[in-house]
């Protein structure tokens, strides 16, 4: 593999485009858009472009943390020009609130067996980073070659933990965000972009 990229995104190029003003405008729980379409894609094919270098000759599993990872994971996929194995595990750390709840639970694990394989886990977002440093703790255990991680968002500050990313796709400020496989409540998953989340409007 070559050098690590910690990738730090690109923060002036998050501009929104007019229909997504208009989609944060309209609906009252919608704050700003926090990371435009546009951004996406482009980061995408960025990291996408990375992996295909890093991995390039090693089986490579991508394990796709659910729900919130989904979207980014399907588009991070055909941004590697590699062959590339798929897998999926459900962990719960939030229910239903916007708070941390610190504990995390596997609700479906993975089906695909780790011996041998270089593993990239793929997440949506870092907030306190408790859900990963239980994951990666846990995939370790199951002897994989390696075990990397590429997240789209980082929360800034907030870590209690050293989360170690190798792929990072934006570091954004502190409120909640929705869109782009993030939901809160299940709701807002479907918006092609990323949005700041307001509790109580006005
Ligand atoms: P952590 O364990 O505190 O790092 O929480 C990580 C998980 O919480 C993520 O994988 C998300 O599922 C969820 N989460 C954290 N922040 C947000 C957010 O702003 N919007 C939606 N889900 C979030
Ligand atoms: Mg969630």
């Amino acid at each position: 593999m070559g050098d690590p990229v910690h990738g730090v995104g690109e923060p002036g190029r998050r501009e929104p485009g007019p229909d997504e003003v208009a989609l944060v405008t309209a609906d009252p729980h919608l704050g700003e858009v926090v990371v435009g379409a546009d951004a996406l894609r482009r980061r995408t094919a960025a990291i996408g472009a990375e992996i295909t270098r890093d991995y390039d000759g090693l089986p490579l599993l991508l394990v796709g943390v659910l729900k919130g990872a989904f979207m980014f994971m399907a588009d991070l996929s055909r941004a590697i020009d590699l062959p590339v194995e798929f897998d999926f595990m459900a962990v719960s750390s939030y229910g239903n609130a916007t708070k941390s709840s610190g504990v995390v639970r596997i609700v479906k694990d993975l089906d695909i067996d780790l011996s041998g394989r270089h593993v990239l886990i793929v997440e949506d977002i870092i907030d306190s980073g408790l859900t990963l440093a239980y994951l990666r703790k846990n995939l370790l255990a199951r002897n994989p070659a390696s075990v990397e991680v590429c997240a789209l968002l980082v929360r800034e500050g907030l870590q209690k933990q050293d989360p170690d990313l190798r792929y990072v796709g934006f570091r954004i400020p502190p409120d909640f965000v929705v869109g782009y496989g993030l939901d809160v409540g299940e709701r807002y998953r479907s918006l092609p972009f990323i949005a700041s989340y307001v509790e109580d409007p006005a």
